[in-house]
């Protein structure tokens, strides 16, 4: 069967948008572990989103391979592994993707797209950004608790696609200045640590003025090595990325009312670091906060803040330490 989108490694984000692309009436084929695909061809897939959406893709109409053979008839190719996964992404797709398939990284990080088109040499290569969060629930929906439109890198490749994201639901915008995007979606990725290591849903994890110290924290860091790097990270959301630590410092009640005008999130939403550390995973912190602390090296500083909460979630992947609150959080940050 030709399958003109594949979807390589459908987890929480691939899931989503595949089974949105295939509501949408596109022809998707998804590339999933064996236990992923033997339960969404068993169960089909469910998603719902913040807006009240809630939909059932039948198993009837769910094309799903742990072979990445299956994807070797798609013309647009959406790559949706952990940043740890993605050379291993590229190689299969290296032997198995048509010369001419587009590929669009719809991953969080900064170099995914470049690893990926350094083993696809005369390949497009596009980065992509996901601005929304989606969990998947006790009962195995894939839920979108937060808003937010995708973005990709500026191509004229995309042109024959953006009309199947629309049918989806998922309108995705074209950037001129990706890199910029890619930054200003970092600096909100540095809460995935924070999120993680506080156990909390984001809800309630950012309700608390200690938590969103430690990012207004990470945040300043990041800012610095940014600017020291000559890069101006782009405005994903409602506030200007200078302007960050500041709302995130504000009194909890002052904070509570801006941030309900600009950030819409619903209580289920929780970051996937979380996600990763219940399962056991390997997290993207290396890739997230990592990247932070090796761009401030790079520009001659240093990120300790950055760099402790790393080496926190690595000893939280290891198995050891608990949730931990605020006040405890920003102390160890600080030290
Ligand atoms: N979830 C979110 O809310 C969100 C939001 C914005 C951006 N993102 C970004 O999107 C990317 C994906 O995140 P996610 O949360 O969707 O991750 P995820 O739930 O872990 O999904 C990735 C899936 O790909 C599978 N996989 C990895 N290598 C594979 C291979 N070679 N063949 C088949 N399957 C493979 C993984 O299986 P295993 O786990 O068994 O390896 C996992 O099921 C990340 O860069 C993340 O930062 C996520």
């Amino acid at each position: 069967m030709n399958h003109s989108i594949a979807i390589f490694g459908a987890g929480s984000i691939g899931a989503y948008v595949g089974a949105a692309l295939i509501a949408g009436g596109a022809d998707v084929v998804l590339i999933a572990r064996p236990r992923s695909c033997e339960r969404y061809v068993r169960e089909g897939i469910a998603i719902s989103d913040l807006e009240g959406r809630r939909e059932h893709i039948d198993a009837a109409r769910i094309h799903c391979s742990a072979d990445p053979a299956a994807l070797a008839d798609a013309g647009l190719i959406l790559v949706t592994v952990k940043s740890a996964d993605t050379a291993a992404a590229a190689q299969a797709l290296a032997a198995h993707a048509r010369r001419d398939a587009l590929v669009l990284s719809l991953q969080n990080g900064i170099g995914n797209a470049d690893t990926l088109r350094a083993a696809l040499p005369g390949m497009t290569v596009l980065g992509g950004m996901v601005p929304f969060n989606v969990v998947q629930t006790a009962d195995g929906r894939f839920h979108r608790g937060t808003e937010g439109q995708l973005m990709a890198e500026a191509s004229p490749a995309l042109a024959t696609w953006l009309p199947a994201f629309a049918a989806a639901g998922l309108p995705l915008s074209e950037r001129s200045d990706f890199a910029a995007v890619q930054w200003g979606k970092l600096l909100l990725n540095l809460n995935n640590a924070v999120n993680a290591l506080s156990g909390l849903p984001l809800k309630a994890e950012l309700s608390q003025r200690d938590y969103r110290r430690c990012l207004a924290l990470l945040m300043e860091e990041a800012l610095r090595a940014l600017a020291a790097s000559g890069i101006a990270p782009a405005q994903i959301g409602g506030v200007a990325p200078r302007r960050l630590p500041t709302m995130l410092r504000l009194p909890d009640w002052i904070y509570r009312r801006i941030a309900s005008a600009s950030l819409k999130i619903d209580p289920e939403a929780r970051s996937s670091m979380w996600e990763d550390l219940q399962a056991g995973r390997r997290t993207e912190v290396d890739y997230l906060n990592g990247a932070v602390a090796r761009l401030a090296q790079r520009a001659g500083l240093d990120a300790p803040a950055n760099r402790r909460i790393v080496a926190l979630v690595h000893e939280a992947e290891a198995g050891k330490g608990q949730a931990m609150a605020g006040a405890q959080l920003l102390a160890a940050l600080r030290a």
